[in-house]
């Protein structure tokens, strides 16, 4: 079951916090606590304004560096906006696409997250796409439904070959920074839902080798569980990642 090509990733998504020498100086402890035998990726998605730190502190170490958003136009008069070029300078190879603060929040659509996505993609910047159902919409049943509906509006236009770049991060909005993780059984059930449906829209070779995360209270003490499980391939850790003393222990994480 668990035979596949499909390289690990923990992933470090540290929101809005902390100012720059703060950011370095935990990306200089993650960097020094990472196991000597380290084989999947590590990717750390610190604020805009600490991405040239971190990439200072990070550099000539595996760790791979993302933003946690960025625009869907190259450049132009989008106060507050981002560009891909920005990002690429900072050092960036990664950006945390639709994650569930910016749908909810901040209101982003599947329209506006697909634009992002076919930008990324053209710049070749990797997309950490964020998709995830809410409480009430689990609870009623839809939580199926509900990612279909993402996955078609975020990949709208986009071909197998140019959707290949893109790695799926599972978050239920319900078990992001509340501590309630789904169990591993639902989180592998609804990873297997969207490898299924993924199938349907690119084929059995595209889903078999898509990269799918699961995000929503990850922890040192869960994650093993969570990562012993067939299509889970990875981790996006909001509050654990801020703690030098337990994200390496995620990074680490042991298939039990
Ligand atoms: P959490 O956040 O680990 O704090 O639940 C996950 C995320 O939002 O990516």
């Amino acid at each position: 079951m668990s035979s596949n090509n499909r390289i690990p990733m923990i992933a470090g998504n540290w929101k809005m916090h902390l100012v720059s020498s703060e950011a370095a100086e935990l990306a200089t402890a993650i960097r020094k606590a990472l196991p000597a035998n380290l084989r999947h990726d590590v990717l750390l998605a610190p604020t805009f304004t600490n991405l040239h730190s971190v990439h200072e502190a990070i550099k000539d170490s595996p760790i791979l560096l993302a933003a946690q958003d960025m625009a869907w136009e190259e450049k132009g008069a989008f106060t507050g906006a981002v560009s891909p070029a920005q990002i690429k300078d900072a050092g960036c190879t990664h950006v945390i696409l639709g994650h569930s603060e910016r749908r909810h929040i901040f209101l982003e659509s599947d329209e506006m997250i697909n634009k992002k996505v076919k930008t990324a993609i053209k710049d070749g910047i990797v997309p950490v796409l964020c998709i995830g159902e809410l409480l009430e919409e689990r609870e009623s049943g839809k939580t199926n439904d509900v990612l279909a509906k993402q996955l078609d509006g975020d990949f709208a236009g986009i071909t197998a070959e140019e959707a290949s770049k893109v790695i799926i991060a599972y978050e239920p909005v319900w078990a992001i920074g509340t501590g309630k993780t789904a169990t591993p059984e639902v989180a592998e059930e609804t990873h297997q839902f969207i490898r299924s449906h993924m199938e349907k829209m690119y084929g059995k070779a595209f889903a078999d080798s898509v990269r799918i995360l699961y995000g929503g209270s990850v922890k040192a003490t869960n994650v093993d569980q969570l990562m012993a499980q067939p299509d889970i391939d990875g981790a996006l850790v909001g509050g654990e990642s801020l703690k030098a003393d337990k994200f390496p222990r995620v990074i680490d994480f042991q298939k039990i």
